[in-house]
């Protein structure tokens, strides 16, 4: 009798600390979710002041995006006017100029049209994304 108690308490014990470690998995995974819901909460926000005071969202500033292939690059923006760099098979670099209206981003042609998600991602109707990288 006094063995199987024994083994029940162990059991017990067992399962807290089992519990406790759960616990203490979730406590290490929950500020990394309540940060990243946090940080697009702000860039959302600061998209929608942006457009409120503009008229456009802000491509440029500060921000770097990486563009399909990975490469980073900023953007210049006056207003609602934008204009970045984009290299040639050779390698050389050019500048394209475009508008942002509201979320959408009008590059001058050939270029698809994208639309500036509340991540501050742009995704353009050819499936290319440019992702704020910071
Ligand atoms: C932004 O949101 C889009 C659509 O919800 C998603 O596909 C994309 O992965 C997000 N980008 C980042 C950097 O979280």
């Amino acid at each position: 009798m006094v063995r199987v108690l024994a083994a029940a308490l162990m059991a017990v014990a067992f399962f807290q600390a089992g519990a406790m470690s759960a616990d203490q998995d979730s406590e290490a995974d929950r500020p990394k979710g309540a940060r990243r819901r946090a940080r697009e909460r702000s860039l959302a926000a600061e998209m929608e002041a942006a457009i409120a005071k503009t008229g456009c969202a802000d491509l440029g500033g500060d921000r770097w995006f990486s563009d399909a292939h990975g490469e980073l690059f900023q953007v210049k923006q006056d207003k609602c006017s934008i204009a970045f760099q984009l290299k040639k098979r050779s390698g050389e670099t050019y500048e394209k100029k475009g508008v942002v209206r509201g979320t959408k981003v009008l590059v001058e042609p050939p270029f698809p049209e994208g639309q500036l998600l509340p991540n501050q991602t742009v995704v353009f109707e050819s499936g290319a994304r440019w992702v704020r990288k910071w």
